[in-house]
C-alpha cells in the first residue's frame, strides 16, 4: 500500500523524530486473529458480558467460568503469530533514537515480533498469580481442542498459600501498575510523536495518554480504520488497518536509508 501526497509530511516529521511514542490497542492484534473488544459483531464485549467475566467480583463468584474463559484466550494467542504491524514497529524501533511502546493489550505478540520490554498497562495473560497473596505463579500448558468461548475450568492453588491463581490482567475496577503508568505519561510528556494504533480510546486512564502528549507539544497520529474520540485532537488520522499501513508507513519514512 502506497501512502497518500498528505502522508508525506508525516513521514518527514518521523525522519526527524528524536522519541516517537508508540501506543497499541486491540486493533494491532487484529490481524492476526485476535478479536478486539468493542468492534461490532466482532469484538469480544458483544458475545460476552465484562461483568461476568472481567473484575474481581465475577471470580469471586465464579472462578471456574472467569479462568476458563482467560484460558481460551490465552490459548487463541497462543495460536497465532504476530501480523505485520507488530513487525513494523519493531522495525520502527531501529530506526528512531528513542522509542517507547506502550500497550493495553494483555497478548505477547509485540515481543514475538522483536520489540523488547513493552510497558504493559493491562497486565498479561502469561503471568497468572496468586489472588490471595500475590505471589506470581506459573501456567499449566495448554489445552488442545478448546471450544470456542472456552469452558469451565477450576484455576490452580497457589503453592505458597492455597489461594485461587487468577489471571494477571487488569480488571475492571481495578487500578492500573503504578509504575507503568507512570512511565507511560511520562513518555507520553517528553515525546516528539505518539502514534496511537488500534485502540477506541474510550478506556481510562490509558486514553488519556494521547491527550497528553499533544499538550506537551508532540505530533499525534492516529492508526485506525474507524473513527474515535480521538480524531479530534491527532494531527493525522490515518484510516487503515495497521497491518497494512504501517509496512508502508515503515519503508517509506526509513527504506531510503
Ligand atoms: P477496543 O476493542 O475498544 O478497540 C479496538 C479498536 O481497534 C477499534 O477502534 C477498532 O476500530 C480498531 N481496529 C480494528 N481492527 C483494526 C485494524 N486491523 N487495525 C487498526 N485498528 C483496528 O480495544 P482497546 O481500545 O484496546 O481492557 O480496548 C481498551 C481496553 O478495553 C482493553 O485493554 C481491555 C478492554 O476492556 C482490559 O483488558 C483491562
Amino acid at each position: 500500500m502506497s501512502l497518500r501526497a498528505s502522508h508525506q509530511q508525516f513521514t518527514n516529521i518521523l525522519r526527524r523524530a528524536k522519541h516517537i511514542v508508540v501506543f497499541t490497542g486491540a486493533g494491532v492484534s487484529a490481524e492476526s486473529g485476535i478479536p478486539t473488544f468493542r468492534d461490532a459483531l466482532t469484538g469480544l464485549w458483544s458475545h460476552f458480558d465484562p461483568s461476568q467475566l472481567a473484575t474481581a467480583d465475577a471470580f469471586r463468584r465464579d472462578p471456574e467460568l472467569v479462568w476458563g474463559w482467560y484460558e481460551w484466550r490465552r490459548m487463541k494467542v497462543m495460536r497465532a503469530v504476530p501480523n505485520a504491524a507488530h513487525e513494523a514497529i519493531a522495525v520502527m524501533a531501529q530506526w528512531v533514537p528513542k522509542l517507547t511502546l506502550i500497550t493495553q493489550n494483555v497478548d505477547d505478540l509485540h515481543e514475538r515480533a522483536g520489540s523488547e520490554a513493552p510497558i504493559r498497562l493491562h497486565g498479561s495473560l502469561f503471568a497468572p498469580r496468586c489472588s490471595a497473596c500475590q505471589r506470581p505463579a506459573v501456567h499449566l500448558e495448554g489445552i488442545p481442542g478448546e471450544p470456542e468461548g472456552g469452558r469451565r475450568m477450576a484455576p490452580p492453588t497457589c503453592s505458597h498459600c492455597g489461594g485461587l491463581i487468577r489471571p494477571g490482567v487488569v480488571w475492571f475496577g481495578e487500578a492500573l501498575p503504578e509504575a507503568a503508568l507512570s512511565q507511560s505519561f511520562e513518555a507520553a510528556r517528553n515525546c516528539d510523536v505518539l502514534i496511537s494504533i488500534g485502540t477506541s480510546s474510550l478506556v481510562q486512564p490509558a486514553a488519556e495518554i494521547p491527550f497528553t502528549a499533544a499538550q506537551a507539544g508532540a505530533t499525534v497520529v492516529q492508526v485506525n480504520p474507524n473513527p474515535t474520540p480521538l480524531d479530534h485532537l491527532a494531527h493525522f488520522n490515518m484510516r487503515a488497518p495497521s497491518a497494512q499501513l504501517l509496512p508502508a508507513l515503515v519503508e517509506e519514512t526509513w527504506g531510503g536509508n
